[in-house]
């Protein structure tokens, strides 16, 4: 069932300014650079795996897709397929991207920076207060530093499975030392009605919306991700090995990827060891496992007697305050996360203790949804009722259906900017070279 209710603003949101905009700009544009600070113009170009294109390509790709949006298409609807050849993604995926005759590094940048001076000089002549939705507060700035966002997570996955020299940053955070004991504990979920998705239209993407009330029958969800400790005993136990715990499909990504463990992870001397770009240690027990597909998760979930929380059940945990009948935009609240909220913003460089972040809990007390790892769901990513694509249907309806899978919260690669707890992520089920994890659910 579902009951459409009137559209709210958040008034925070409502600050946008040219000067906002334009600091956000500079300041998305600054951690891009910091990324790649340390890698070399051969690695940049480098196409390190078939799953990834060369980083160069991202860089070009950003820089052209803030020229599409924030610059030819402000003077009328310019379609999303007109974007010039070589860094459109349909027209070249990222396994033959490698092949690209891309300029050099300090062409793509200078080409980025240029483009950058376009786009400063029409922000000073946009009508903030227009009725087109598109300009509307400064949306389509939002999209675009969005997009950039996300693809410094792109970037990163790059990094980590790079070949050669193991990635290591510029700048690391120190992440909290917090390690309290959150035991394998579920709770129980029993809210009746409640809305998931928003009405934003300042931050949210397409997919999130509309805002919509769902009957949620009584679930039990976990209170944490699955940890590395939870996961080793899968794997002890035989996991990998017992076919009746593995869907058909999960059984031929087996028989293909000759999976016995977390991607990044090896057995030596009979202990397991795993990589977080330049770190190698034994995976902490206490930490989320990452770098699963969705047909380990499924699996595990199987062997706990458990199973993956539909994304409804997941952002029901992660935002319902049942007491004010509410959701947030956030676990803890409605403001955007800081260094201290969550293990967000591609600073901490590998997944941290379940707990270690005391705020990031649920109002119905489920900790870590937003950051570390994300979380695989059951559901197939498709459109809202009531869904519209704007402003460009590439960017979530030509991949609506069966194929992929819906993820939710962001992981340690995210920056804050382009999570809440309404954020749909997707990607196939055989994919695990994205920062990925899970947490399980089960009927009442
Ligand atoms: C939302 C992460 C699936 O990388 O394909 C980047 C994000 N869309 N540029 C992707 C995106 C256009 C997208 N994901
Ligand atoms: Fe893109």
């Amino acid at each position: 069932m579902t009951i459409a209710v009137p559209h709210v603003e958040r008034s925070d949101r409502l600050a946008t300014s040219r000067a906002n905009i334009a600091l956000a700009l500079a300041e998305a544009r600054a951690r891009t650079l910091q990324l790649i600070e340390t890698v070399s113009e051969a690695d940049l170009r480098t196409q390190h795996d078939p799953l990834m294109g060369p980083i160069l390509w991202d860089l070009g790709h950003i820089g052209h897709f803030e020229a599409l949006w924030l610059d030819r298409n402000l003077d009328g609807n310019v379609e999303f397929v007109e974007m010039p050849g070589m860094y459109n993604p349909f027209e070249h995926p990222r396994r033959v991207r490698g092949a690209l005759p891309l300029p050099t590094l300090a062409g793509t940048l200078e080409s980025m920076a240029e483009i950058r001076e376009r786009v400063l000089e029409r922000l000073e002549h946009i009508d903030l207060e227009s009725a087109d939705p598109l300009l509307r507060h400064g949306y389509v700035y939002q999209m675009v530093l969005q997009h950039e966002y996300q693809h410094n997570e792109t970037m990163l996955q790059t990094l980590q499975l790079k070949t050669g020299v193991p990635y290591s940053p510029l700048v690391r955070r120190a992440q909290p030392a917090r390690r309290v004991v959150l035991g394998d504990e579920a709770l129980r979920v029993d809210v009746g009605r409640a809305f998931v998705g928003t009405d934003d239209r300042l931050n949210a993407y397409d997919n999130e919306r509309p805002r919509f009330a769902v009957e949620v029958a009584p679930y039990w969800i976990d209170r944490t991700p699955v940890t590395n400790e939870q996961y080793l005993a899968f794997i002890g136990d035989g996991g990998y090995q017992r076919h009746e715990l593995w869907s058909d499909a999960g059984r031929a990504w087996l028989d293909e990827s000759k999976a016995e463990a977390p991607r990044y992870w090896w057995h030596e001397d009979g202990v397991w060891l795993r990589r977080s770009m330049d770190h190698v240690g034994r995976p902490d027990p206490a930490s989320p496992v990452i770098h699963v597909c969705y047909h380990e998760a499924e699996a595990f979930a199987r062997w706990a007697g458990k199973r993956l929380p539909t994304e409804t059940e997941w952002e029901v945990a992660a935002s319902w305050d049942a007491s004010e009948q509410q959701s947030r935009e956030f676990p803890w609240g409605d403001v955007r996360p800081n260094a201290s909220d969550a293990n967000l913003d591609q600073l901490g460089f590998d997944v941290v203790p379940v707990g270690a972040y005391e705020k990031n809990v649920s109002p119905l007390g489920c900790y870590g949804m937003l950051g570390d790892v994300w979380e695989w769901t059951s559901t197939d990513f498709k459109g809202y009722a009531g869904f519209t694509a704007f402003p460009y249907a590439e960017y979530s309806q030509v991949f609506f259906g069966t194929e992929y899978k819906v993820l939710r919260g962001g992981s340690w690669a995210t920056r804050p900017g382009a999570i809440r707890s309404t954020f749909r992520n997707w990607d196939y089920p055989i994919r695990r070279q994205i920062f990925s994890g899970f947490r399980c659910a089960r009927d009442d």
